[in-house]
């Protein structure tokens, strides 16, 4: 976890520059980019020049309004932004969406934000949903867009990149001590969900999964280096629409607890947007207030990131035939 000193630093003493960095010229492409974060994100890329920025959320209302407040505040051309429908439960909105995003001449940033945290037990792709939808769900979708990205990588000779927003939070995870040979399957089971620790496991399992896709895309001794950079950044915490699936008395703790300490999302969004314009020496890493963060000790069981990655690869093979050797 975050030190105390950390937290306080982070929360309430960092001042988080505003991106400068130009993106002329790319296509950017942010997940749940209707509210919270990834409007905020959405917007600075529109802000720094982005020739296109893809909008991609679950509900086509939802992103048109969005983007109708983005283009009034930022004035830009009304051919910049472009709202497009994927919901990340489920599989064939994803396929339908990597369709479209295929008919794109390039993808230069994907910003994987969408996520989400709910209290109660539901299944989504046979597993818990928070485990569902943050790793399982954001793993098919992103596997789908790297052909492109390491296509856009080679004709352009450019370095696309690909962020994962993670969260701090995956370092207070508890990992179960006993989960069978398929820890997704563990989660289907109600009885062992907790619903404190849900969340954060969703954001450890991601990290299992960006560490390894990392290591898989840039293999040491290679003659032939992966041309996409891929990272992870924690956005700081932030006041948004994240706690909007909680209820009772974790809401109200969480409401109190986001009045007293969180920064504004339009504040965590330069995190993540500082990550997408970020170089190689980010790869394989974790950035948090602005800067590569050396991971906590638990990112760093290399058993458990195996078993991890194993268990996703088969799952994500089930869904969707043939989707590991667009990583090969
Ligand atoms: N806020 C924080 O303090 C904090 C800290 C660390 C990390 N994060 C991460 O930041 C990211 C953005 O979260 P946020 O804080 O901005 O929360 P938010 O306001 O709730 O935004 C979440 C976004 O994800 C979308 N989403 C959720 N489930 C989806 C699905 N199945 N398919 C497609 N889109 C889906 C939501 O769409 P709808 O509007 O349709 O629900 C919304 O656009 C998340 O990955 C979160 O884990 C947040």
């Amino acid at each position: 976890m975050p030190s105390l000193s950390d937290f306080v630093h982070t929360q309430f003493l960092l001042r988080i520059p505003q991106p400068s960095v130009s993106f002329a010229g790319k296509t950017v492409i942010v997940t749940g980019g209707n509210g919270g974060l990834g409007k905020q994100i959405v917007t600075y890329f529109v802000r720094l020049g982005a020739a296109k920025v893809i909008l991609a959320c679950r509900s086509q209302a939802r992103g048109d309004k969005a983007k109708a407040e983005i283009e009034s505040i930022t004035k830009c051309r009304l051919d910049v932004i472009d709202v497009m429908e994927v919901d990340i439960e489920s599989p064939s909105s994803i396929s339908t969406f990597v369709d479209e995003v295929n008919e794109l001449d390039r993808v230069d940033v994907f910003v994987n934000n969408a996520g989400m945290r709910t209290a109660k037990h539901q299944l989504v792709y046979g597993t818990e949903r928070t485990l569902g939808v943050n790793m399982i769900g954001t793993f098919l979708l992103a596997l789908q867009i790297i052909p492109l990205m390491k296509s856009t990588a080679k004709r352009y000779k450019t370095t696309p990149v690909m962020t994962f927003v993670a969260s701090a939070l995956y370092d207070v995870a508890k990992y179960p001590e006993n989960p069978g040979d398929d820890i997704f399957a563990w989660y289907a089971e109600e009885s062992h969900m907790n619903h404190m620790n849900q969340y954060n496991l969703s954001k450890l399992l991601q990290i299992y999964g960006a560490i390894k896709l990392c290591q898989i895309l840039d293999p040491e001794n290679t003659e032939d280096p992966n041309p996409i950079v891929i990272n992870s950044v924690d956005p700081s915490f932030c006041k948004t629409g994240l706690s909007g699936e909680l209820s009772g008395v974790a809401k109200g703790a969480f409401k109190v607890f986001e009045a007293i300490a969180a920064n504004s999302a339009e504040e965590g969004s330069r995190l993540v947007v500082q990550a997408a314009a970020a170089g190689r020496e980010t790869h394989g890493l974790y950035l948090r207030a602005g800067k590569v963060q050396k991971y906590a000790p638990i990112a760093l069981d290399e058993e458990r990131t195996t078993h991890v990655w194993e268990t996703l690869s088969k799952r994500l093979e089930k869904v969707q035939p043939g989707i590991m050797r667009n990583i090969e």
